[in-house]
């Protein structure tokens, strides 16, 4: 397995070097002062070093941990036992009801609560120990909290090792949609231990290693290359290869968003596939039978499939994707319901990413040459969705 793609220097060498293997992937704002950079040390051994990696990073002493029912039993004692031994304060513990349904208002404002009555100063921090949910949340609850506290993620999900515990993006869902209220909000170090990954469910791994291959697709030709060769072995559940894959990941995130935090430009590059994703998670209700990364899959099948229409890439690149997506057990189509093309193209108009009505896509012009386009003829749209809902 060789690492094709640059990850960032190891910006600590001396005290991380006992992390192999692993891997340190900074986030480099240019305006330190307004957001300053971070880390993120991935490994698999990285749960067990959580306390000297928080004190020789942050300094910090004191922490509320926010997790859910479902990671609670399983890590939040290993953590706690590793931040005491480590001298480290634990002042309370947050446990929220698991499943996307519980990212809400009544949740964040239990979860304030909660951290404001344990006591914390501005130099406490807090610890988010869990997948997409408990992250975006507690990120939320971190940037309210007292104006602003620092806040570490400790990503449990593959999902959220490679996309959303990085970059700052947090929120809850509303009446309105899903994420339709936060803020940009970067965490001050992120802890991805891969071993964290063994209690996941194959289908899980898959839907998270989506978001990995999404990575080559936009502008890595190379580490899909890498994908092809490896991602069997990753979905399986190898170490080194989820090492390799979550550090590349992160590495391109990282790049993405220190160009662009607030996704004025180029951070929209990382929406590949949701668009046409996220109109199916709507139709299909979000829940079980089709969950986010394998509707990312569906979309970036439907975005390649609409830029070989439009004549911007070979048919053989969708072809490509497709085979690699059927060889490691992903989603090549959608769940089997009858489909309302006009209700598909009214979210994709609706999706917080569109402009004054116009639906903005992620394209390709090939494999790791993702761009932004906001001109698509929306009957392209629609022939897309037919041919892919006929076959
Ligand atoms: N998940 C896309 C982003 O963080 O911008």
């Amino acid at each position: 397995m060789t690492p094709s793609s640059t990850i960032a220097a190891d910006s600590a060498a001396v005290d991380l070097a006992r992390f192999t293997p692993g891997k340190i992937v900074r986030v480099d704002f240019a305006d330190t002062a307004t957001t300053p950079s971070y880390d993120i040390v991935i490994g698999n051994s990285i749960l067990s070093e959580a306390a000297t990696l928080i004190r020789l990073r942050l300094g910090a002493r004191r922490s509320v941990i926010v997790t859910d029912s479902n990671v609670d039993p399983l890590y939040r004692a290993r953590l706690e036992a590793n931040l005491a031994a480590g001298g480290h304060d634990v002042l309370t513990h947050i446990v929220v009801p698991a499943g996307e349904a519980n990212k809400n208002f009544a949740q964040l404002q239990i979860v304030l609560e909660k951290i404001l009555a344990a006591n914390i100063d501005r130099k406490s921090l807090i610890i988010a120990l869990g997948g997409g949910v408990v992250g975006d949340m507690a990120g939320l609850a971190a940037s309210l909290a007292m104006r602003g506290i620092d806040y570490v993620q400790i990503p449990t999900t593959l999902l959220a090792q490679v996309d959303s515990s990085v970059g700052g993006k947090t929120a809850i869902d509303t009446t309105h949609g899903k994420n339709t209220v936060g803020s940009f909000y970067q965490p001050c170090l992120v802890l991805a231990d891969v071993t964290l990954l063994d209690s996941l469910s194959a289908r899980e791994i898959r839907a998270g290693y989506a978001e990995i291959v999404k990575y080559g697709l936009i502008n890595d030709p190379v580490f899909f290359r890498w994908c092809a060769a490896h991602g069997g072995q990753l979905v399986n559940g190898d170490h080194d290869a989820q090492i390799y894959a979550v550090g590349a990941s992160c590495a391109a995130k990282a790049k993405i968003v220190a160009k662009d935090e607030r996704e004025s430009g180029v951070r929209a590059l990382l929406n590949l596939g949701h668009t046409f994703g996220h109109a199916l998670e709507v139709v299909t209700g979000f829940g079980n039978a089709l969950v986010h990364g394998e509707a990312v899959a569906l979309g970036i099948l439907l975005a390649l499939r609409l830029s070989a229409r439009l004549g911007l890439c070979p048919q053989k690149d969708y072809d490509d994707v497709h085979a690699h997506f059927m060889t490691v057990g992903l989603p090549v189509k959608p769940p089997s319901i009858a489909y309302d093309i006009d209700r598909l193209m009214a979210y994709m108009a609706q999706d917080k990413k569109a402009e004054a009505g116009k639906i903005t896509l992620i394209l390709l012009r090939g494999i790791g040459q993702a761009f932004v386009s906001r001109d698509t003829d929306v009957k392209d749209i629609r022939a897309v969705w037919e041919e892919f809902l006929s076959k």
